[in-house]
């Protein structure tokens, strides 16, 4: 996708780009451009701003009556971090810049109306077509609000990781959403290769590609960057961002290089991710990740690292605690990408001194992530959050999960057939089955639903095999773990797997971790350890040895309900 452009129309190429910018088009359906191409951007810091390869739009005025609310993007305020700055003994001025103001409610509606408005000057896109793109979700919702105004088709493709909140957000703004696997970027049935499938299939569509499209940092380069200079009067010492496609951090750094060249441009990655430089810092590549927007196992087309002064990894633990920390103590109403940029700014900005200032980039807000980390019971069962001390849990509650008598799992080959799935699941009354590598790997979990949806929407036949529609966001537990925790996952998920870790040597002597699968539990698993008859018998044993009176007590009241019942 070309995204700078003269006013008569003809496609200036973006140095930015790469090679694939004068020939869009894929040549056959099988055709998709990576994600990872080096870029051509002739760009370099320490140039004069007339020597820019860059077309730039000067930052507009806020109207005083919005003509739609595309008009709200951008403008969005710096707030001054007081509690938290002190807590750290911060000596330098300490300022958010709150992304989350913006109308679609991200950093990225910014670059989805740039990138928006420049294919529309380019007479690529026209009215009626439809725009598909592969993001984790904010992008989306940027294009789908675009789209909705302007009257485009939207068909947002995301990995499963991301939020429900994003997912009906996107719904109710009348997007199609195709969700797919965590996987590699590369693997085809990743969002980026499924968003360039449905591009090859689905005429007068197009990918605007926010991973390649020079509109991407442009758009910061332009106005996120602009703004803040214009607040702190041109005055500014760090800038700390995260990096998702890269474009933000880019965009802003570059413009800083030119504008304000002392100014310490720091880049934050998750651990889990590849992104940040010496690479000797990615050193856990293997790593979940659960804070949603940053962080790659590639390197995207438009992040420019030669602008970044220091990368520093982010964890999800003080990612999740510190957006927490915002909203309490800020009540900067922020998401957990906000919280990963803050929880690196406090450690970074201690080495600025009094009249300094550094100014830290919160993306997105909370509103993406209630069912997540703003939920306790969601950080306790994920483990970000340890459990208050209660004192009248139930007698259950710290029962070892191993206590409860599960069957051997069903469980399926990669290769068994969506057909054949649905009637052994069918047939030995299952609605869900692991699938696993011959050497009892977990690979993922099939559902019928997941099964049934797949092949409503075309994305799978009945001789499809089960890998093609499983999913990985499921909730694991092990054998150790309490069936208090258990009953956590269950209020919001209808079941976990069951797993068992043993540590696996390879012939060089090295060795590594492997999770097998024990068994599924579900709701109805831990309700009839609960209610089950013989537990006062059971109270005896040595399991229950230390049961307290109380304990007894509201046993013998389940007990009773059982009969009831
Ligand atoms: C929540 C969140 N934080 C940070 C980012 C990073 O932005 P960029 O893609 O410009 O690097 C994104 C991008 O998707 C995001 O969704």
């Amino acid at each position: 996708m070309a995204c700078v452009f003269t006013s008569n129309k003809t496609i200036r190429v973006c140095p930015f780009l790469n090679g694939d910018v004068e020939n869009p088009e894929p040549k056959t359906n099988t055709t998709w451009i990576h994600p990872n191409l080096p870029s051509k951007c002739t760009w370099k810091p320490g140039k004069s701003i007339s020597e820019s390869p860059h077309n730039c739009v000067p930052l507009p005025k806020e109207p005083k009556i919005l003509s739609n609310i595309l008009e709200k993007i951008g403008h969005t305020p710096l707030v001054r971090i007081n509690k938290i700055s002190k807590a750290y003994g911060l000596k330098c001025e300490l300022l958010a810049k709150c992304e989350y103001f913006n109308a679609g409610g991200s950093v990225k509606d910014r670059i989805t109306l740039r990138m928006l408005e420049d294919a529309e000057k380019a007479g690529i896109l026209k009215p009626g077509d439809t725009i598909i793109e592969p993001t984790s979700g904010n992008t989306g919702i940027g294009l789908a609000l675009a789209a909705a105004v302007k009257g485009y088709r939207c068909i947002i493709v995301m990995p499963e990781k991301m939020s429900m909140e994003k997912v009906d957000i996107l719904r109710a703004l009348g997007a199609e959403i195709v969700r797919t696997p965590c996987t590699r970027f590369d693997a085809p049935e990743s969002n980026v290769r499924v968003a360039w499938k449905l591009k090859n299939e689905i005429p007068n569509s197009h990918v605007l590609d926010q991973y390649r499209n020079a509109s991407n940092p442009l758009a910061h380069y332009d106005t996120t960057a602009e703004e803040i200079l214009e607040q702190c009067d041109g005055k500014v010492d760090m800038i700390v961002a995260g990096a998702g496609t890269g474009g933000t951090i880019t965009g802003i750094a570059r413009k800083m290089k030119e504008k304000c060249p002392e100014c310490k441009i720091v880049g934050v990655d998750p651990e889990g991710s590849i992104v940040a430089l010496p690479s000797s810092l990615n050193t856990a590549e293997d790593a979940t990740m659960e804070v949603e927007g940053i962080g790659h196992d590639f390197i995207p087309t438009v992040l420019d690292r030669a602008v970044i002064d220091q990368w520093c990894k982010s964890n999800d633990t003080d990612s999740f605690l510190m957006a927490r920390r915002l909203i309490r103590e800020e009540g900067l109403l922020c998401g957990g990408s906000a919280g990963s940029a803050m929880s690196v700014a406090v450690k970074a900005a201690k080495q600025l001194k009094e009249g300094q200032r550094c100014v830290v980039i919160l993306p997105d807000s909370v509103r993406n992530y209630m069912s997540k980390f703003l939920n306790d019971k969601w950080m306790i069962t994920n483990g970000f959050l340890k459990e208050d001390v209660q004192e009248h849990y139930p007698w259950w509650w710290n029962i070892k999960v191993q206590k409860l008598n599960l069957l051997a799992p069903l469980t399926l080959l990669p290769d068994v057939n969506c057909q054949k799935a649905i009637e052994i699941l069918r047939d030995k009354g299952y609605d869900q089955a692991p699938v696993v590598a011959e050497s009892g790997l977990i690979l993922g979990m099939v559902t019928l639903s997941n099964i049934l949806s797949s092949l409503l929407a075309g994305s799978a036949q009945f001789s499809t095999p089960v890998i093609k529609v499983i999913y990985q966001q499921f909730s694991k537990i092990s054998l150790d773990d309490t069936l208090g925790k258990l009953s956590h996952i269950l209020e919001n998920d209808h079941f976990a797997i069951v797993v068992h870790e043993l540590e696996q040597y390879n012939a060089d002597g090295s060795s590594f971790m492997k999770q097998m699968v024990f068994g599924v539990v579900t709701a109805v698993d831990l309700l009839s350890f609960v209610t089950r008859k013989n537990n006062s018998q059971k109270l005896n044993d040595g399991t229950l040895k230390s049961a307290s009176s109380e304990m007894k007590r509201s046993l013998a009241e389940c007990e009773k309900k059982t009969e009831d019942f």
